[in-house]
């Protein structure tokens, strides 16, 4: 299989054996040094980001690269009224690989579109981070041993939660049954769910008792206050989970939780000590996963 030149924008842009494949070079890249010498990478951060942001300019730069950009868009001339397009075809100019966070939905595909070298999303507002999914993906892989089969819950914010909308896209062609535990004010995406239901069981619920027995892995995410309209609607939502001590009591023993983090309360720093948590793990992951898809979409895999 050959990534190099291609775009990284959509998790749906990938088939499930070149999901696989990618995930199995993860590995052997990792233990490679300056493959990517003199190449250069422009880091385009519109919206805030710790893990995304850092372990990217980490892969780049264990591998021999160089990373430029930007992590607040108010140091760019886009606070001089530049639009996307005009940045991208400038920055387009300067660097062998574009990353891109942005709050449009869709921001990244534009970007793609008028790019000539490779554009990875980054995350696009309420819609995408695929590459957050690679390396969920690949722990899941690491802790289970399996990709196939899997009873899988995600909690929290599943309206505005990118990461569960690239996840369980990806996950729906491996036989995975999956449980949405939400407030029915942040539900998944009707089209979104329609679309996993051809393919995989889905159940719907809002307590996580109703089915915290059930599950292998626990997929917890953050309620995220900065995509609601109105506060009030965040305040009547905020704080419905808390996942404690009390919680692991009632789970299965081996039951796995991740997060993609940043998280506000939803998990308890009580559960970081248990074998059961892997979020930091899955954090961690980024940077290996990371510097496997930089290197195939640069050619140097
Ligand atoms: N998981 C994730 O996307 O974290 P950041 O927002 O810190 O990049």
């Amino acid at each position: 299989m050959n990534f190099s030149g291609k775009d990284i924008i959509a998790i749906e842009d990938f088939s499930k054996e070149e999901i696989v494949y990618i995930l199995n070079k993860v590995d052997e890249i990792k233990e490679k040094k300056n493959i990517l010498n003199g190449k250069l990478m422009a880091s385009l951060f519109f919206e805030p980001s710790t893990r995304t942001r850092l372990s990217f300019e980490a892969a780049m730069k264990k591998l021999g690269g160089h990373v430029i950009g930007f992590s607040d868009w108010k140091d760019s001339s886009v606070m001089k009224g530049e639009d996307l397009i005009d940045t991208i075809k400038v920055v387009d100019g300067y660097a062998d690989v574009i990353v891109i966070r942005h709050p449009q939905e869709g921001s990244a595909k534009i970007a793609a579109e008028v790019a000539n070298n490779p554009v990875i999303n980054g995350g696009d507002g309420t819609n995408q981070h695929p590459t957050q999914t690679f390396l969920d993906l690949y722990t899941i892989l690491k802790t289970k041993g399996t990709l196939e089969n899997l009873n899988i819950g995600f909690l929290g914010d599943l309206k505005y939660g990118r990461t569960v909308h690239s996840l369980t896209y990806a996950l729906k062609d491996f036989n995975t049954k999956m449980f949405f535990i939400s407030p029915e004010s942040l539900k998944m995406p009707t089209e979104l769910i329609n679309k996993i239901k051809k393919y995989s069981e889905c159940y719907e619920c809002t307590d996580i008792f109703d089915v915290v027995d059930k599950l292998d892995i626990l997929y917890a995410t953050r309620i995220q206050k900065e995509r609601f309209m109105f506060e009030d609607d965040f305040k009547r939502v905020q704080g419905t989970y808390k996942l404690d001590e009390e919680f692991l009591k009632k789970a299965r023993k081996d039951i796995k939780i991740m997060h993609p983090l940043p998280r506000v309360g939803e998990i308890k720093h009580e559960l970081d000590f248990s074998e059961n948590a892997i979020y930091f793990q899955q954090a961690h992951n980024g940077v290996p996963v990371r510097m496997a898809l930089l290197s195939l979409v640069l050619g140097k895999a």
